[in-house]
C-alpha cells in the first residue's frame, strides 16, 4: 500500500474580511492524511468545519499556508485546473442532498461522467455499478421528489462515487437523516473506503456517526484541538 499523503496542509490560516476588519475562522492548522483514511472534523457548529473543507475541495483558498491535495498545491494551480481535479479525482456529498430534480436516479449519478467525457457504453456500466453499491436499482427511474431522503443521499452517495475519485469530502452527510438511514449511509460509506482506495473527510456534529470513524479531528473556534486516531471502530 502506498504510504502517499493525500492532503498535506501546514500552519494554514483563514480569515474572511467582515465590515472593516476581518474574522479568523481557521488558524494553525496542520493536517496530513494518508491515502484510504477515514477521518472526521468534529466540533460545534462554527468551529471550522465546512470551511476547512471547502479549502481541502479548492471551492475556497486560504489566506496563508500551505495547502496540498493530491499531490497539487492548491495555491498553484488555477481556477480552471482546481475544477479540473474536482471533476476527475473528487466526489461531494453535502446535507441538502443537491440533486437535479427534473433527473432521474440514473440521470442524475451518470451527471459526472458525462462532465469527464466518459463514453457511453462505459457510463452505463459505472452507472449501474454505482447504484447497486448504495442498492437503489429499484429506484432507478425515480426523480428525486418521489422518494425519501435517506434515498435521496444514497443517490448522491452514487453520484459522487460514479468516477471513482480518490477524495470523497462530505459536509454533515447524515444532518436531514434519523437514525436508521444515518447507520445506512455511513455502512455504504464504510465498506467503500474498505474496498475501494478513496479516502473520505467528513465534516460532522452527529454523534450516531462517530463509531464509524477511524480518525477524529476536533476543531474548536478555528483550531485543532486533537487528533485521534481508532484503532477499532465502534461499527463498521
Ligand atoms: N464567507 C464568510 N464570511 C464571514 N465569515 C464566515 C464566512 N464563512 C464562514 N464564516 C465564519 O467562520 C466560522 C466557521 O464557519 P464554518 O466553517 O461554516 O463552521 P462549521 O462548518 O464548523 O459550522 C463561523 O464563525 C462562520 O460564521
Ligand atoms: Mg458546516
Amino acid at each position: 500500500m502506498s504510504t502517499k499523503n493525500v492532503i498535506e496542509i501546514k500552519n494554514l490560516v483563514k480569515q474572511f474580511s467582515v465590515g472593516e476588519g476581518y474574522f479568523t475562522a481557521l488558524q494553525s492548522v496542520d493536517l496530513s492524511l494518508a491515502e484510504g483514511e477515514f477521518v472526521g472534523l468534529v466540533g460545534p457548529s462554527g468551529s471550522g468545519k465546512t470551511t476547512l473543507l471547502n479549502i481541502i475541495g479548492g471551492l475556497d483558498s486560504a489566506t496563508h499556508g500551505s495547502v496540498n491535495v493530491l499531490d497539487k498545491s492548491i495555491e498553484k494551480t488555477s481556477h480552471n485546473e482546481r475544477a479540473e481535479i474536482r471533476r476527475k479525482n473528487m466526489g461531494f456529498i453535502f446535507q441538502s442532498y443537491n440533486l437535479l430534480p427534473v433527473y432521474t436516479v440514473y440521470e442524475n449519478v451518470e451527471l459526472p461522467l458525462i462532465l469527464n467525457n466518459v463514453e457511453k457504453t462505459d457510463r452505463v456500466k459505472k452507472v449501474t455499478q454505482a447504484i447497486e453499491w448504495v442498492g437503489l436499482q429499484d429506484k432507478i427511474n425515480s426523480k428525486p421528489a418521489q422518494m425519501s431522503g435517506g434515498e435521496c443521499q444514497r443517490t448522491a452517495i452514487a453520484r459522487a462515487i460514479v468516477h471513482e475519485p480518490a477524495l470523497l469530502l462530505a459536509d454533515e452527510p447524515t444532518a436531514n437523516l434519523d437514525a436508521e438511514n444515518s447507520h445506512n449511509i455511513m455502512k455504504i460509506l464504510s465498506k467503500l473506503n474498505t474496498e475501494m482506495s478513496t479516502s473520505f473527510v467528513f465534516a460532522t456534529h452527529d454523534e450516531k456517526i462517530m463509531g464509524y470513524l477511524k480518525r477524529i479531528i476536533h476543531l474548536e473556534d478555528g483550531r485543532i484541538l486533537n487528533d485521534k486516531k481508532i484503532s477499532i471502530p465502534k461499527f463498521s
